[in-house]
């Protein structure tokens, strides 16, 4: 069995997982549930797109086998659990520090749903590139019996990552958007030349990205593929990561940086 957890609102990333279970596994499980365990923000759980009509048509049409929809109670029957998981290290950082208890949020929902679904395999957008590595830091750990599998970032033309949250843009914010795409590229360009320095890689992109009207930066940096330490100078895998505002919608976009 392949699983593919989301929070809805779907989008080609999200169908870009379904198709790879689909094409992998005997039989795909899509689970939709906004976790409210992962959402510190109040008003950013309440403004979080939902369309479960137009999600359970657009899971038929990919070949999706069953749908996991549960509800808050379903989920969290006792309320909010006392018992949760700590996603270490790695869960206070960048996307931890913007976002207090979210990493906590997102390894317990997680575990609870490998749980309750049961899959042999479970897919994960490298979009969210840091919740990929705290979960399989947590598979890994944890001894749970799941194959953690990568699906590349799915863009659209101009380079802008696909997200639930883009439908939240204005037509001038979706525009300034695209510098986050093209301060990973110009990261990566950096690098495909030789440059070692990851502080050179950062500072490009911080102008890039500071140079945008519109745009806020929140973090950026270079950090070790596994780990997410940040790193003086690249010497094995190593991921850029952008992390920006554009009003009230904050935007995340990742890199894997070639080794020149
Ligand atoms: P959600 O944001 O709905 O994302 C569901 C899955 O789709 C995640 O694995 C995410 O990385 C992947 N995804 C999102 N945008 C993508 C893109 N442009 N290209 C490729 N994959 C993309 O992430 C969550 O939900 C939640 O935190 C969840 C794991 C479901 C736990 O609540």
């Amino acid at each position: 069995m392949g699983f593919v957890a989301t929070m809805g609102a779907f989008h080609e990333g999200h169908r870009s997982l379904m198709r790879r279970a689909n094409d992998e596994r005997d039989v795909t499980v899509v689970s939709i549930f906004v976790n409210p365990l992962q959402f510190g923000d109040a008003r950013d759980l309440e403004t979080y797109p939902r369309d479960e009509e137009a999600d359970l048509a657009a899971a038929e049409r990919e070949g999706v086998d069953v749908v996991f929809a549960p509800s808050v109670d379903e989920m969290y029957p006792g309320g909010e659990p006392e018992v949760t998981v700590d996603p270490g290290p790695l869960g206070d950082r960048f996307e931890g520090a913007s976002r207090p208890g979210h990493f906590r949020g997102v390894a317990t929902v997680v575990a609870k749903l490998f749980d309750i679904v049961g899959p042999s395999t479970a897919y994960f957008g490298e979009k969210d590139a840091q919740q990929l590595a705290v979960v399989r830091r947590m598979v890994g750990d944890l001894s749970l019996p799941v194959d953690v599998r990568c699906v590349p970032v799915v863009r659209q033309t101009d380079g802008l990552a696909l997200s639930s949250r883009n439908r939240l843009l204005s037509p001038e914010e979706r525009e300034a958007a695209t510098c986050l795409f093209l301060a990973l590229s110009e990261a990566a360009e950096l690098a495909r030349a030789g440059e070692r320095d990851a502080g050179k890689l950062v500072a490009a992109m911080a102008r890039e990205i500071g140079a945008t009207a519109r745009a806020r930066i929140d973090y950026v940096a270079v950090v070790d593929e596994d780990t997410f330490e940040e790193l003086p100078a690249i010497a094995g895998p190593a991921r850029a990561l952008v992390s920006a505002r554009f009003g009230r919608v904050r935007l995340i976009d990742t890199l894997l940086l070639p080794t020149g």
